[in-house]
């Protein structure tokens, strides 16, 4: 039905009941359909010739904005959080608190760098953040067919939406949820605001956040990209859903993690940097 479906990084656990979806989506059309997808690693690449691309929090770490020193306390943090972020021995109710603490660290040790809101767009300019390829086929799609997205992001709101942005594919029917900085009179960060969204809260996150989900309530079918187990939740918010269809990019510790994304996305796609999986649903959809 979808040859793009055919691809050798792509795996499903049942390919039947991934057609009967999409037909099902196909008949409903594009004005049932709404889009909630990650940010990080998921609409960005995870690497680009073999180098890792930053998440919208590197993108700050690694920029002039940041002294040597903080530079070496944020690579501390990954170091010691990203690998219990991603670890497939623990339960999410184990890596919770670990979340809350590798967020908290990194956002004090931003605040302390008296970041300059007028100086970031020249920080994403300069970073090797990169949409992943057909990003723009994705984007153009969904504004053509009014098809609301949703990117639901445990990243930086303010610099996900400067790449995007720069990318030209900013379009009105993009909402973020995210954690966005907090700029003093100055135009100093000074906080982040609201509620922290990290990768195992989006539920809640989604719950807080019902009055974006009533405005789509005519929109029972869901197409849902992920890239870690804690986005599986973010369609949580949404009404009387009769189809989901959850595309889940397995980026890294493929062989540990291979299990349990099978048994959790209905696509997985296997160290795939391209958008041409959700691009040919789309395509079949709309
Ligand atoms: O957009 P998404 O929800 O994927 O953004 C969160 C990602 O950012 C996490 O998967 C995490 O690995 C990464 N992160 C980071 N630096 C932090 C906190 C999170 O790179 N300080
Ligand atoms: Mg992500």
């Amino acid at each position: 039905m979808i040859p793009e479906l055919s691809k050798p990084s792509v795996w499903m656990r049942d390919s039947k009941r991934v057609e009967e979806i999409i037909q099902a989506m196909h008949r409903a059309g594009p004005s049932t359909l709404q889009v909630i997808s990650d940010f990080d690693m998921t609409l960005t690449r995870f690497a680009h010739n073999g180098k890792r691309c930053p998440t919208s929090h590197n993108i700050l770490d690694n920029s002039k904005l940041i002294s040597e020193d903080c530079k070496n306390n944020l690579k501390e943090l990954l170091n010691t959080y990203y690998p219990i972020e991603i670890d497939s021995t623990h339960t999410v109710e184990e890596k919770l608190p670990l979340m809350v603490e590798w967020w908290t660290k990194a956002h004090n040790l931003l605040i302390q760098q008296k970041i300059r809101k007028d100086l970031l767009a020249q920080v994403v300019k300069e970073s090797d953040a990169m949409l992943r390829e057909g990003y723009k086929v994705f984007f153009d799609q969904l504004h053509k067919h009014n098809i609301p997205l949703l990117i639901f992001s445990a990243g930086i709101g303010d610099v996900l939406e400067e790449v995007i942005h720069q990318n030209g594919v900013f379009h009105p029917n993009i909402r973020v949820f995210s954690n966005y900085m907090d700029f003093d009179e100055n135009g100093i960060l000074c906080a982040f605001k609201g509620q922290l969204i990290h990768t195992y809260n989006k539920r809640e996150g989604a719950l807080l956040n019902a009055g974006h989900f009533q405005e789509l309530q005519d929109r029972h079918n869901v197409l849902l990209l992920g890239d870690s187990l804690g986005d599986l939740t973010m369609a949580d918010g949404v009404h009387n859903v009769e189809n989901i269809l959850k595309i889940g990019y397995l980026n890294d510790k493929v062989e540990e993690r291979k299990e349990s994304y099978l048994s959790t996305y209905d696509i997985v796609l296997e160290k795939d940097e391209t958008m041409d999986v959700p691009n040919a649903i789309l395509n079949h959809i709309t």
